[in-house]
């Protein structure tokens, strides 16, 4: 197994385990840059949308609304637990326009030219090759069809903090985590801007605005990091340093204590939206 796919089944398998309380936790994290997005690019009424990896609908659920029933949302993810509850809860709540299918993000087998949207809220930049799956997407597009994406721009400095702490407890080979070779790809505005140009997108915007999610305590926040990509993180800390790790973020953590109770992080989230001229 090569280094690239053993970091993508430990991603995708800490997703799956994560899955079933991924946004589940009364966060509100994913679900408003989720909603924000399908704003930003523009979906309308009657329109065909991939979400590639859908994870527990934070865009395609937004999008499946503003589609309607005459419209149609394909939402794709590779851990088989993000498939299963979703699919079960867009049926439980009657969106007959969306279909939840097990697929990988990086070449979605799915028809060319069929869909006036492609949206990934915070996976592309996950890929092993973000330029590469992004010019894919446009085959899927029709002419004119239209591209939206999520990165974070900048991290709660908190998060930042407490993950570098975590990542001093990973094994001596994997300690790069969570930078990636292809983090500088889309480290600026301008460089997620050039990264759809050269996919061959035109009419790029890229925007940022902040989110807060708020947390009750540490192991509210705790628990959250479990539910998403960090827990790869976790996954990979040996376990009896675990209690040591976890003990050297509390202060960290306990630092977001806002007047009101709450530990509230704030979070710098990048859309990137654009279209393609078919
Ligand atoms: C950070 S989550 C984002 C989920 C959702 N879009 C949202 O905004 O909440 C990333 C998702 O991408 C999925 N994922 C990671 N790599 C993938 C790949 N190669 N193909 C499809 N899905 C992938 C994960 O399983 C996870 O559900």
């Amino acid at each position: 197994m090569t280094e690239e796919t053993r970091r993508k089944a430990a991603l995708v398998g800490a997703f799956d385990r994560g899955a079933p309380t991924y946004d589940r936790l009364g966060v509100d994290f994913f679900g408003p840059p989720g909603t924000e997005l399908v704003r930003r690019a523009g979906v309308r009424t009657g329109q065909r949308v991939v979400d590639v990896g859908c994870g527990r609908g934070a865009v395609l659920v937004p999008a499946a609304r503003a589609v309607g029933v005459t419209g149609r949302v394909v939402g794709i993810d590779l851990a088989p637990t993000m498939v299963e509850l979703t699919r079960a809860e867009v049926r439980a709540a009657g969106l007959s326009q969306v279909e939840v299918e097990l697929g990988d993000a990086e070449s979605p087998l799915l028809p060319a030219g069929e869909f006036d949207a492609v949206l990934g809220g915070f996976v592309v930049f996950l890929l092993p090759d973000p330029a590469a799956a992004l010019r894919g997407y446009r085959r899927l597009l029709c002419r004119g069809g239209r591209i939206g994406i999520t990165t974070f721009a900048n991290q709660d400095p908190r998060f930042t903090e407490a993950m570098r702490r975590l990542a001093g407890h990973l094994p001596a080979d994997r300690r790069q985590w969570p930078t990636s070779k292809q983090d500088a790809l889309y480290a600026t505005a301008d460089l997620t801007a050039a990264l759809l140009w050269e996919a061959g997108y035109r009419d790029v915007d890229v925007t940022e605005a902040s989110f807060q999610s708020r947390f009750r305590d540490v192991e509210h926040w705790l628990a959250w990091v479990w539910s998403h990509g960090a827990r790869s993180l976790l996954e990979q800390i040996p376990a009896q340093r675990l209690p040591v790790a976890l003990a050297e973020v509390t202060p960290v953590v306990e630092g977001a204590r806002s007047v009101d109770g709450d530990l509230l992080f704030t979070t710098t989230v990048r859309f990137a939206v654009a279209a393609s001229p078919g």
